[in-house]
C-alpha cells in the first residue's frame, strides 16, 4: 500500500512543483540603475511574493566561479514579501566586466512565527561593466515624450546605435499617464529591458505625466536612487549630468490636482539642492556639463508665459529658481522635452548662458562627448536628421 502511494504522492508533489515554478517567475527586468565606478542597483520582478537577492562576480573569474550574494536591507530587516527588488551592489571595481545573477524565493505564508516558502527560482547570469573614472569620452542617448509609443522609443534607439552608448536619458513624459500598477513596464521599461537595460543603465526623469494618476506615487520606486529623490546627479567618466525633476505644468491650485500636489515647494527644495550641486568639485573639475529637464529651463517666453490654462507656471518657476543658479555654473548644454516640438535655442549671453535642445514627441538625439566637446545629432522617428552641431568648449567655461 505504502509503495503504491509512494508515486502518487511523488507525482503531485512533483506536479505541485511545476505548477509552482511556472507560476513563480522573474516576469519585468532585471534592469540597470544608478550605474556609476563603484556600483549599481539592479531591479527586477516576481510574479508573486518572495524573498530574492542577487548573486555577483567579476566576470574574468570565469564561468564557474561561485558569486557573492546582496540583498536588500532596511532597519536589521531583509526585504521580503514584495514583488519589487531593488539591490544595490557597492565597492565594486571600477572600469571593471561583472555578472550578476537572480534568486528569489517564492514566500506563500508570512506569520509571526512561521514563514512558508515555495519554489526558489534563479535566472542566467547576465554582463555589466562599471564605469571607468578615468574616461575622457562618453555616448548617451536622450528622448523624451515618447508617450507610451513603444515602438517608437525601440526605433529611436535603433537609429541612435544603442549598442554603443554608455546610457539612456528619458527625458519625462515616457508614459501618458499612470493608469495601472505595470503601466511604466507596458511603456517603457520592458523594452529598454529587451533592448540593453539587463546590461547598461537609463537614467529616468520624470515627467508632467508621470505625476497622474493612481499609479504615479509608485513611480519613483521603479528607478530608485540613492540620494532617494527623483532628481539627482550621473557622472560618467569627466563628464558630468544632472538631471531636473520639473514636476506639473499647472499651478498647485489647478482643478486638475484636487488639491493633492506640492511642487512649488518641491522646486525650490530642489533649487536649493541644484546650488548645492554646482559648487562640489566633481561639478567643477568635470571637462563637461549636461542638464537634462523635462520642462526647458529659460527665459524664453513660448514656454515661460504664452500656454493657455496655467500650463505656463511650472516651466515658469522652474526657471525662476534654477535658471539663475545655472547661468552662473557653465552649463554646457541643456536636453528638454514637453512641447513636443523640436527646437534647437542657442545661448543667449546674460540671459541664458547655455545652448537647449528640446526633444520632441518623435524624436532623439545622440550626445557623443570626447574631452568636454559634444558632437549632438538629433533625428526624427524615420531617422531624418533634424540637428547635428558640435558644441565646443566655450571661453570662459572651464
Ligand atoms: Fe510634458
Amino acid at each position: 500500500m505504502k509503495n503504491a502511494l509512494f508515486p502518487i504522492f511523488c507525482l503531485s508533489a512533483a506536479t505541485a512543483l511545476v505548477c509552482s515554478a511556472e507560476n513563480y517567475s522573474f516576469d519585468h527586468g532585471p534592469y540597470l540603475q544608478e550605474l556609476t565606478d563603484d556600483g549599481v542597483t539592479i531591479v527586477f520582478t516576481t510574479s508573486g511574493k518572495g524573498y530574492s537577492w542577487v548573486e555577483i562576480r567579476e566576470k574574468s573569474a570565469g564561468e564557474q566561479a561561485p558569486g557573492e550574494s546582496y540583498w536588500t536591507s532596511k532597519d536589521g530587516l531583509k526585504e521580503a514579501d514584495n514583488t519589487l527588488h531593488a539591490i544595490r551592489i557597492p565597492d565594486l571595481k571600477p572600469n571593471t566586466a561583472y555578472q550578476y545573477k537572480l534568486h528569489s524565493k517564492e514566500i506563500t505564508k508570512f506569520a509571526p512565527y512561521r514563514v512558508t516558502f515555495g519554489e526558489e527560482i534563479a535566472s542566467p547570469w547576465y554582463d555589466f561593466k562599471t564605469f571607468d573614472p578615468q574616461a575622457t569620452t562618453c555616448s548617451v542617448i536622450a528622448m523624451s515624450d515618447v508617450h507610451d509609443h513603444t515602438d517608437q522609443l525601440k526605433d529611436l534607439l535603433k537609429f541612435g546605435d544603442y549598442n554603443t552608448c554608455d546610457a539612456i536619458f528619458y527625458v519625462g513624459d515616457m508614459l501618458s499617464n499612470s493608469f495601472e500598477k505595470n503601466w511604466a513596464f507596458k511603456s517603457y521599461i520592458d523594452a529598454s529591458t529587451e533592448m540593453f537595460a539587463k546590461n547598461k543603465p537609463f537614467i529616468f526623469v520624470r515627467g508632467n505625466h508621470e505625476t497622474r494618476g493612481p499609479v504615479a506615487r509608485m513611480i519613483p520606486a521603479y528607478t530608485p536612487r540613492t540620494n532617494g529623490e527623483i532628481y539627482g546627479t550621473q557622472r560618467i567618466g569627466n563628464t558630468f549630468f544632472v538631471f531636473l525633476d520639473t514636476g506639473e505644468d499647472k499651478p498647485n491650485d489647478h482643478r486638475e490636482y484636487f488639491g493633492l500636489v506640492d511642487f512649488d515647494t518641491y522646486r525650490t527644495r530642489q533649487a536649493k539642492w541644484l546650488s548645492k550641486v554646482v559648487e562640489t568639485p566633481e561639478y567643477k573639475q568635470a571637462a563637461c556639463r549636461i542638464v537634462f529637464s523635462h520642462f526647458p529651463i529659460s527665459e524664453i517666453e513660448q514656454y515661460n508665459s504664452k500656454l493657455p490654462d496655467g500650463q505656463s507656471h511650472g516651466m515658469k518657476d522652474a526657471s525662476d529658481k534654477m535658471l539663475k543658479i545655472l547661468n552662473n555654473a557653465n552649463v554646457d548644454l541643456m536636453v528638454a522635452g514637453h512641447t513636443h516640438r523640436f527646437a534647437y535655442h542657442e545661448p543667449v549671453p546674460g540671459k541664458r548662458n547655455f545652448p537647449i535642445l528640446v526633444g520632441s514627441n518623435k524624436s532623439a538625439v545622440r550626445l557623443d562627448i570626447e574631452n568636454g566637446t559634444i558632437k549632438a545629432q538629433a533625428y526624427d522617428i524615420e531617422n531624418k536628421p533634424l540637428l547635428e552641431t558640435t558644441l565646443g568648449r566655450r571661453e570662459g567655461s572651464k
